[in-house]
């Protein structure tokens, strides 16, 4: 039977990309989450199977198999599955052949943190297999390294989220801290289902850091100011406020260069239709955008989205983080 756990997506209210230099970002666990069901085997390998991508692969003796799918990419995804199951199986101190299945209800590559809340969901569900004492802390750490092989040089954010739940002000130098978002903040999210890669965007705005630091600056001072008074605005429930933010927030995106047709399509279709704001979210380049509004607009931003050809769905925040389903 083995034992399952699950971690959550996410979708960052303020302040990605930014959050890479070191600026305030606020994130919010949402009600879609990645499942891995571990048991063991006998045969001393780490099989993975996603079945949601349709890809099943073996690791064995620093060797990979595929068995279902596209080698490099079966290899690609499951890598940082390899890598948390190898951190869990140190702290265990044995090495013990297992099986992991993988399965999720967050759109994979789609800014909403589906590679992190499935590295935190394998890496809580194998410790709990083998009995392997580990805090939250120790969880957040090893979907951090695991993370760090896809995404090159992320802040921290997904990981964070998908292991502590909640909502969240993050910070590089800080950590995380939690916020109290009292209200519903009623979202529509909506997928480009445009695929795109974290690394690449990361990198994109990394070229624009580095050739002109002097523009950079103010964005962040922006992107800044932006996360403070979002503080303050969740706390009041003061969603007109959060709308303009989004928009504003939306506006230093696509100056850095990390918004696209594909969002810009789904972000304007959504204002119209009434959406008190809208931006994107995660890493942006496709993938989704957030519109915030009214209950009473949500039905029409929702057909809104879909009429401008994107693939739009309801989120609730959540509390719960990381956890085990069953053991
Ligand atoms: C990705 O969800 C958020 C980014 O800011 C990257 C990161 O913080 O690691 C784009």
């Amino acid at each position: 039977m083995g034992v399952v756990a699950s971690a959550p997506a996410k979708i960052i209210l303020f302040g990605e990309h930014f959050v890479v230099y070191g600026e305030p970002a606020i994130v919010l666990a949402i009600d879609r989450r990645a499942y891995a069901t571990v048991d063991f085997n006998d045969d001393k390998s780490l099989h993975v199977k996603s079945s949601n991508l349709k890809l099943k692969g073996c690791f064995k003796d620093g060797m990979f198999k595929v068995e279902q799918g596209d080698a490099r990419e079966a290899r690609s995804r499951f890598e940082p599955v390899r890598l948390a199951v190898e951190k869990v199986l140190a702290k265990h101190g044995a090495n013990i052949g297992l099986n992991v299945e993988i399965n999720s209800t967050v759109p994979v590559a789609a800014g909403l943190g589906s590679s992190a809340a499935v590295v935190a969901a394998v890496t809580a569900g194998v410790g709990a297999l083998l009995k392997v004492k580990m805090s939250k802390e120790d969880v957040f750490a090893i979907a951090l390294e695991a993370e760090k092989t896809v995404h090159g040089t992320p802040s921290g954010v997904d990981p964070a989220i998908a292991t502590y739940g909640g909502s969240i002000l993050f910070q590089t130098d800080t950590g995380f801290k939690p916020l109290e978002v009292k209200a519903q903040i009623p979202l529509v999210i909506g997928d480009t289902g445009v695929e795109r890669f974290t690394r690449i965007q990361v990198e994109k705005v990394r070229k624009i850091a580095d050739n002109y630091p002097q523009v950079m600056e103010p964005l962040r001072k922006a992107a800044r100011e932006i996360v403070l008074r979002g503080i303050d605005a969740l706390k009041e429930n003061d969603l007109d406020t959060l709308g303009e933010l989004m928009n504003i927030n939306q506006a230093l995106l696509y100056g850095i260069g990390v918004s696209d047709e594909s969002l810009e399509w789904l972000i304007n279709a959504a204002r119209k239709a009434g959406a008190l704001g809208a931006k994107l979210t995660g890493a942006g380049g496709g993938g989704c955008m957030i519109a915030l509004a009214n209950d009473e607009k949500l039905g029409a931003v929702q057909d809104a989205i879909m009429r401008a050809g994107g693939r739009p769905f309801m989120a609730r925040k959540t509390d719960e983080g990381v956890k085990i389903e069953r053991t």
